[in-house]
């Protein structure tokens, strides 16, 4: 079960003074990167720190022109005159697997054969879920959907096809995963998170970063993980992108940090910076966490690297900084070792001028390019920094299309079944609402460009879920009436006209895919004209069947009263559309959990592991479902939830075990979740806390034991001094509906 706990020795963060910013942390960069270093000049080491976006060498006036191409010259002033050290991104939308060849061998060429020292350039890709900017690669469901699997193996499998992807792409390093958990339902990157909870959010990044990078990061088929975003990003005060947040010392160690640790553990490279600001300290400039906590007491021997455009915000934006310089200034010295700038090279000459002036230390700046250049050797960059083209016939392989339907299918929660699921496969259906015919809602932002959002480039060979319950049951078993857009009606009344011919209705409704800023809003209500719809049909007496594609809970009480069942499903991936269509027809059993409280009133967000002070005679933990809910087309009991040890001794484990049965008349996988309760804390404790899960399959009737080991470190948090401590006491043990008292000596 849990191990990042038990390492934490994390100390008095605000006592701890790092004796020098080399110390903190800081790697052996190994015989080669202390040679390379030797013959750097000051110019090719912040070239090195330095990051920009494929735009600035590509031809067209703001690079942007399309067919894309690189410009030669512009790519050689980049790389030959500024030794600009690493490449992002793509300019308007995603290339073919050739294109990126020819890209990356191009770029490879002058960094590696032209430049002095020959240094192989960086690049750098948000293959968020699946290879987002080459075309035809395996989308997997969002990250809100792989935690909604609850499912690790699953998780790992996807790092593995992505990494493999991305390097057959000719491209080492991805921007994911994002570590920092979600707990603010109304921030537009809810999706890009693995939900609100620490222990679920830690242990699918960890198994993510496992396949993707294997043991060896140099290996043909594995790439570097880059974390973010760092730290406390995912909690806005306002719920909008990129605004302020204030998050405790305390809270930041119990809640935020444990994922980034664990991650760090599990051998990530490199990590980014939080665009926005906590306590009043931009990411970009918190010396605290970014030199203290992750390169000091986390042990972070990687590499980290500014968000797009943020160091120049600290000045243009923030006003922490007094000018471009002071930005960059403040920066560095936070921590940052490589600038997205990304629109030019300023970052290089002005950390050049601090490096002269003697705002920066050369210390500070062979300390980053160290690690930038370790990574490059760990990526065996040096060895061979061009895409490997044997890869190509495995690419977005059947394989791999098995297994992200599978991860889209365990990634859809049932809500809600009363009775009417599964559909019968000779019944007639209506399919209405503004998310059935559409691949970009199924896949959200991050795919094929950053908004998602552009339907015509999606792949004409993947299912809507109209085109999915249409080959299920024959189109001709098939109504489809759009009945609104997103927020407009088209044609209600032709929907509930067409409603009274069918025996169901297939409702889908849901979010336009976004990503970032643009995906805020002010209301979590769901569109008017949405509801107006699913209104209108629910007065036809037809049981309606409530699909939910959304990269975040909208609010849909009422629509859930008058729907007979409920799909919750997210953001499911390219194949999504087939997933929904084999879970209505009951081809898939449903088998996944909410891993986000699913709230019912706009003012009443909170998440599963309240305080008791959150409840009480008149609050109440009242959502439309719970953290960790989710149905099944079989049932299970659980029976018999017991410890092998009253008594937990300090440097001891006790077992806990359970017994979970399918007592229905299909095969299904149920997730087994322990949670623990400390009864009475030094500081207030959560009313339960997830930790542990087990997904277990089972036929018809059979019963398997699940135990879950627990040691004292598994019950720790952050205490009175804000640092993690094990306090001795009673506490409950709790699986279902079951609980059990142990206490920790
Ligand atoms: C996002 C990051 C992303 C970066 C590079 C930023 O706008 O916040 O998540 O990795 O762009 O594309």
């Amino acid at each position: 079960m849990r191990s990042f706990l038990r390492s934490i020795a994390l100390g008095c963060a605000g006592l701890i003074a790092s004796t020098s910013l080399l110390a903190a942390g800081a790697p052996d960069p190994g015989a080669r990167v202390r040679e390379l270093l030797s013959r750097m000049t000051l110019e090719e080491k912040v070239g090195q720190m330095t990051q920009v976006t494929i735009d600035v060498v590509s031809k067209g006036p703001d690079g942007r022109t399309e067919p894309h191409q690189l410009d030669m010259a512009k790519l050689e002033k980049v790389l030959l005159e500024h030794h600009v050290g690493s490449i992002l991104n793509v300019g308007v939308q995603a290339y073919a697997l050739d294109h990126w060849h020819s890209v990356i061998g191009t770029i490879q060429d002058v960094a590696t054969k032209r430049t002095r020292l020959k240094i192989p350039v960086l690049y750098g890709i948000d293959a968020i879920h699946g290879v987002t900017y080459t075309l035809g690669s395996t989308l997997f469901p969002q990250s809100i959907n792989m935690a909604a699997t609850f499912n690790t193996d699953l998780s790992r499998r996807s790092g593995e096809i992505t990494a493999l992807e991305m390097r057959a792409s000719g491209i080492p390093w991805n921007f994911y995963p994002v570590m920092d958990i979600g707990r603010q339902p109304l921030w537009p990157r809810l999706w890009e998170t693995y939900g609100e909870d620490v222990h679920l959010g830690a242990e699918m990044g960890k198994a993510y970063i496992q396949g993707h990078q294997g043991s060896d990061i140099s290996a043909p088929t594995k790439g570097a993980t880059c974390l973010k975003h760092y730290v406390g990003y995912g909690h806005p005060f306002s719920g909008k992108d990129r605004t302020v947040a204030w998050i405790s010392e305390r809270m930041m160690r119990e809640y935020f940090l444990p994922g980034f640790e664990e991650a760090v553990r599990a051998g990530s490279p490199s990590v980014m910076v939080n665009s926005a600001e906590v306590d009043g300290i931009p990411g970009h400039a918190n010396y605290h966490l970014l030199t203290e906590v992750l390169k000091g007491e986390m042990k972070f021997k990687g590499f980290v690297v500014s968000d797009w455009e943020d160091i120049k915000r600290l000045y243009t934006r923030d006003r922490v900084a007094s000018s471009p310089k002071d930005a960059v200034r403040m920066a560095v010295m936070a921590g940052i070792d490589m600038s997205m700038v990304p629109f030019d090279v300023s970052f290089a000459t002005l950390l050049l001028e601090c490096v002269r002036e003697g705002s920066v230390p050369v210390s500070r700046i062979d300390d980053a390019v160290s690690r930038i250049l370790t990574v490059k050797v760990q990526l065996g960059l040096f060895e061979n920094a061009y895409p490997d083209l044997s890869l190509k016939p495995q690419f977005a392989t059947p394989a791999s299309a098995a297994v992200n339907l599978r991860a889209a299918e365990e990634s859809i929660v049932m809500t809600k079944n009363n009775g009417t699921l599964p559909l019968r496969k000779n019944a007639r259906v209506l399919v209405t609402g503004p998310t059935a015919a559409m691949l970009s809602v199924l896949n959200g932002g991050w795919t094929i460009t950053w908004q998602g959002d552009d339907e015509k480039l999606y792949p004409k060979d993947k299912p809507t879920v109209l085109d999915a319950v249409r080959a299920k049951i024959g189109a001709g078993n098939v109504v489809y009436v759009p009945g609104t857009t997103f927020d407009q009606q088209i044609d209600v009344a032709a929907a509930v006209e067409a409603a009274h011919g069918v025996d169901a209705i297939i409702l889908c409704l849901g979010e336009k895919a976004y990503c970032e800023t643009p995906g805020n809003i002010d209301d979590m209500t769901l569109d008017r004209a949405q509801s107006d719809l699913a209104g209108a049909l629910a007065r036809t007496g037809k049981p309606i069947i409530l699909v939910m594609i959304e990269g975040r809970p909208r609010l849909i009480r009422t629509i859930v009263d008058d729907a007979r069942s409920v799909l919750v499903a997210f953001r499911p991936g390219m194949e999504g559309g087939r997933a929904i269509a084999n879970i209505l027809f009951g081809d898939a059993i449903p088998s996944g959990k909410l891993p986000v409280t699913y709230p019912k009133f706009p003012n009443a967000l909170m998440t599963y592991d309240h305080k008791p002070l959150d409840i009480g005679d008149m609050n109440r933990y009242d959502p439309q479902w719970p953290f960790g809910y989710g149905l099944s087309y079989t049932s299970f009991t659980t029976t018999n939830l017991r410890v092998d040890n009253q008594t937990l001794r300090r440097s001891g484990k006790i077992t806990v075990s359970v017994d979970v049965k399918n007592t229905g008349t299909v095969a299904g996988a149920e997730v087994v979740q322990l949670y623990v309760n400390d009864n009475f804390g030094s500081v207030s404790r959560p009313v339960r806390q997830l930790k542990g899960f087990r997904k277990v399959t089972m036929q018809p009737g059979e019963q398997k034991t699940v135990t879950f080991t627990v040691e004292a470190t598994d019950l720790s948090f952050i205490g009175l001094e804000n640092t993690r401590i094990v306090e001795p006491g009673t506490f409950t043990a709790m699986v279902g509906g079951l609980s059990v008292p142990f206490t920790l000596e």
